[in-house]
């Protein structure tokens, strides 16, 4: 069994990534193959809203992301481990998150990826309120994956 990992804090003693590995220590001893991508680590370009995705079903941008796309292929659990910055995700999260369009349009035609599990731990400094920008954007984004 496959996991997926992402973390989003670009800080080295993040809450997020502790809570993370506290979620991730039962699988990996239990065998899974488990891989981390911290966002602030990978060197992923913006999507450019070009549209190659939708005619040709590949991304024009040749970056570390075709990697992530195979791991997602491959995973069974998805987790999303991330701090808020005003109310999103941070800005290399978020580039990862859309360059998942080549996924939705693969979705569209329906190149279907096996079912997975998904996991979300976002860390708000604040109310429960400031999360639903951010609940929403994790509901696109499970729903696609
Ligand atoms: C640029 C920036 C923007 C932030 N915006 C928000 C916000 O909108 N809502 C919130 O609750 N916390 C906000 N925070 C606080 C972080 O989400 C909070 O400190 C979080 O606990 C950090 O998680 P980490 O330890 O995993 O890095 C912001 C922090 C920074 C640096």
């Amino acid at each position: 069994m496959n996991l997926l990992a992402f973390t989003g804090s670009p800080r080295k003693e993040s809450i997020s990534s502790k809570l993370q590995n506290e979620f991730l220590n039962p699988f990996i001893l239990n065998g899974f193959k488990v891989d981390i991508i911290n966002a602030y680590q990978t060197k992923i370009n913006p999507c450019m809203g070009c549209g190659y995705c939708a005619s040709k079903l590949q991304c024009n941008l040749n970056d570390e992301m075709s990697d992530i796309y195979r791991l997602i292929k491959e995973a069974d659990i998805i987790s999303v481990s991330s701090p808020l910055y005003f109310s999103h995700f941070p800005a290399p999260l978020k580039t990862i998150i859309d360059r998942c369009q080549l996924l939705w349009e693969e979705k569209k035609k329906n190149i279907t990826m096996k079912r997975k599990r998904g996991f979300f731990f976002p860390l708000p400094d604040q109310t429960m309120g400031i999360f639903f920008a951010v609940f929403l954007q994790a509901l696109n984004i499970f729903l696609i994956l």
